[in-house]
């Protein structure tokens, strides 16, 4: 089991906008601590806060292969991005679809770590896609909204008719 059940598409709790998070608290902690736990047992290498129905502005991603390299950010804020890149991507809140998204290809992020000291990190590639993703999710947004609205529809289908099988 999870350490917190994720809410899947399109279930209207992932259209919230997050909160910034004020203090860097045990419950914060904790709460970055189940992320982890639910992000490697689904598996997955990213997981955003209202994922698992916490409006506050949180995410946790480990694109390493090993799946060794924990980094949390929270309040991240994009501080220079350049280039494109074109990439496959899914999401543990949509599972079983993929499908090619353009992002940024490098980006500069600030943000605080577990401790709620600032940092900054430069990522590309598969982080750097990773990072946008799920910052994505703290403005209510998922990567199916890159998509055409019919695109998107069949997906919603899709979800709702696997909700009812296995629920
Ligand atoms: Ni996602």
């Amino acid at each position: 089991m999870p350490a917190r059940p994720i809410l899947y598409f399109p279930d209207p709790r992932l259209r919230k906008k997050s909160a910034p998070v004020s203090a860097v608290d045990s419950g914060i902690r904790q709460l970055v601590d189940d992320m982890f736990e639910t992000m490697y047992q689904a598996p997955g290498i990213g997981l955003a806060a209202p994922q698992v129905d916490v409006a506050k502005r949180v995410i946790v991603v480990d694109t390493s292969e090993e799946g060794d390299t924990p980094i949390c950010l929270i309040n991240p804020k994009i501080v220079a991005s350049e280039g494109a890149v074109d990439m496959e991507e899914g999401c543990l809140s949509i599972p079983g679809i993929q499908e090619l998204i353009e992002r940024a290809e490098r980006i500069t992020v600030t943000a605080l770590n577990r401790d709620g000291n600032a940092f900054e990190l430069e990522a590309d590639g598969l982080l750097s896609v990773c990072i946008q993703h799920e910052m994505d999710h703290l403005e209510g947004k998922l990567f199916v909204d890159y998509l055409s609205p019919l695109k998107r529809q069949r997906i919603r289908k899709k979800m709702e008719k696997l909700r009812r099988h296995t629920l």
